[in-house]
């Protein structure tokens, strides 16, 4: 199953989602990748000792024939960076932007992540692909070769603006108006009780593809990022730990056998 962490707009939470799903994921048995194909590397900060220079996703985008498995990594958690067993990752660093700018002219762009996924994908339960806040050729080869588009989107006035258009840009990749997608509520404050209705609301037209697991706005979490660990790692009895173990409950229980 190939999971794409999808939305144009930064700090909505992608690449919270992504690290501390593939975590839980994980821990639940899963054996699980992380494509980080956002310059910006933060979900390669998280499981890698250092930002690695070589053999990232950049050396698979610029080389077909380069060997997919020679990029993938044994994550490593925590402030000892012990070895994170069932997880592991494919890194980004800065240079992924210069990477992209040169791929963007090449015949068949869009399908490279999708050609080198082919040959391991079948060693993993999961797929989670971290993107760049754009939509760019990185997104591209992303939508390209995922099963499910995963939208974390958050509680502010403009957090559905450009959804329609998100979606035309996903048609377009897939060749086809039918794709399968699941938004995720994440960073919800209990508090904020008239915002919280107004974007329920804007929702409604897509209740079938609402994830029910809702991820609250809790501190830990944040501070877990900050700290470069999962949050189950960084405060594992807080309820950011609490809702990524449903949110991973919800997904596997969805996800075809
Ligand atoms: N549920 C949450 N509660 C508190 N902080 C959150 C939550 N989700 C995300 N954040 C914080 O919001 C910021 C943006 O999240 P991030 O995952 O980096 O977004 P994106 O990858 O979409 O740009 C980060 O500092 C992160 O720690
Ligand atoms: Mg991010």
């Amino acid at each position: 199953m190939k999971l794409t962490i999808l939305n144009q707009k930064g700090s909505v939470g992608k690449s919270t989602v992504t690290t501390n799903m593939a975590y839980c994921l994980s821990v639940s048995g899963k054996k699980t990748l992380i494509v980080d194909m956002d310059p910006q590397a933060h979900s390669s900060v998280i499981f890698c000792r250092d930002i690695p220079r070589n053999n990232t996703i950049n050396e698979l985008l610029s080389n077909k024939s380069f060997k997919t498995g020679d990029v993938v990594r044994q994550a490593v958690a925590g402030e000892d960076e012990q070895p994170v067993e069932n997880l592991f990752i494919i890194p980004s660093n800065i240079h992924l932007a210069i990477t992209a700018e040169q791929i963007t002219t090449k015949i068949h762009r869009e399908k490279l992540l999708y050609n080198h996924l082919k040959r391991i994908e079948k060693d993993f339960d999961f797929i989670i692909i971290d993107c760049p806040p754009a939509v760019n050729v990185l997104t591209v080869n992303a939508i390209y070769t995922s099963d499910v588009i995963l939208i974390p989107t958050t509680y502010g006035r403009y957090s559905l603006d450009g959804i329609a258009d998100l979606f035309q840009s996903i048609k377009e990749v897939k060749e086809e108006d039918d794709f399968a997608y699941w938004i995720l509520r994440n960073s919800r404050d209990a508090r904020t009780k008239l915002s919280n209705a107004f974007v329920e609301e804007q929702l409604a037209p897509f209740k079938k593809n609402l994830l029910t697991t809702v991820i609250r706005r809790n501190e830990a979490i944040n501070q877990a990022q900050m700290n470069n660990e999962p949050v189950m790692i960084f405060e594992p009895r807080s309820y950011g730990a609490e809702d990524f173990k449903k949110l991973t409950r919800e997904i596997i229980k969805k996800c075809p056998k």
